[in-house]
């Protein structure tokens, strides 16, 4: 997978993904990030890349011009199954939204900033708008990263052990259950027996079983959901 990102303040992600999971998936080559400076492709010698809102009001709005740019030049070098920008506004990210765009070859990301950016790149290039919560972030860049995260542990070899994704929360619509290493006693505390038993049916059970009861009483919402399947 190819993932392309513009921003106002590239370095900010730079650090995460040299760091963490997603350096290692880029190692291993099963993904190539690329974070690309929206200032790269401003047109006027200062580099600017925002501008006041039309109509009054707090805040700066990122320009359509730099962002018409980078997307046209992007895309010149290979086509984007989705341009996706991140906002408040967009649709909630959840781990289904994950797993579609997993299957995907080429993602390019827009990071919005101040303000957010003029509704013409909205209209004109953005395909996917989506949203990492009900809160508000200073920019983007955070929720690329959320997303783009979420995105590449799923890739095949991207982490160590892949049938450990099948068994995430929210992977089949619920919690996931309890986990335990070892000791078998901890402060008092010990490992459920069954899960020592080695009866990999009971301990399938007593996982669901586990499931099913944090769901019902952490997420009513998902839990209703499950039933109605
Ligand atoms: N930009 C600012 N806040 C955001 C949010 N909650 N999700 C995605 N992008 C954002």
């Amino acid at each position: 997978m190819r993932i392309d990102v513009l921003s106002a303040v590239p370095f900010v992600m730079e650090s995460y993904l040299k760091h963490s999971i997603l350096a290692k998936a880029q190692e291993k080559g099963v993904v190539t990030i690329k974070v690309h400076d929206l200032r790269d492709f401003a047109t006027d010698k200062h580099r600017q890349i925002d501008d006041y809102p039309y109509g009054g009001g707090g805040g700066m709005v990122l320009k359509p011009e730099p962002i018409g740019n980078a997307i046209e030049s992007l895309s010149k070098e290979r086509t984007y199954d989705e341009i996706i920008y991140l906002t408040p506004d967009g649709e909630v990210f959840n781990q289904a939204i994950a797993n579609a765009l997993s299957l995907k070859k080429n993602l390019l990301f827009l990071a919005g900033h101040y303000k957010g950016v003029d509704e013409r790149v909205r209209q004109l290039y953005i395909t996917k708008e989506l949203s990492i919560g009900d809160y508000v972030l200073t920019g983007g860049e955070l929720a690329a990263l959320v997303v783009i995260d979420a995105i590449v542990r799923l890739i095949p070899g991207a982490v160590g052990d892949s049938s450990a994704i099948l068994e995430d929360s929210f992977q089949d619509g619920l919690l996931a259950p309890p986990v335990y290493t070892r000791p078998v006693v901890y402060k008092g505390l010990e490992v459920p027996e069954v899960l020592r038993s080695g009866n990999a049916k009971a301990i399938q059970e007593w996982r669901l079983k586990m499931a099913l009861e944090k769901t019902r009483k952490r997420r009513p919402d998902l839990f209703k959901r499950y039933l109605q399947r």
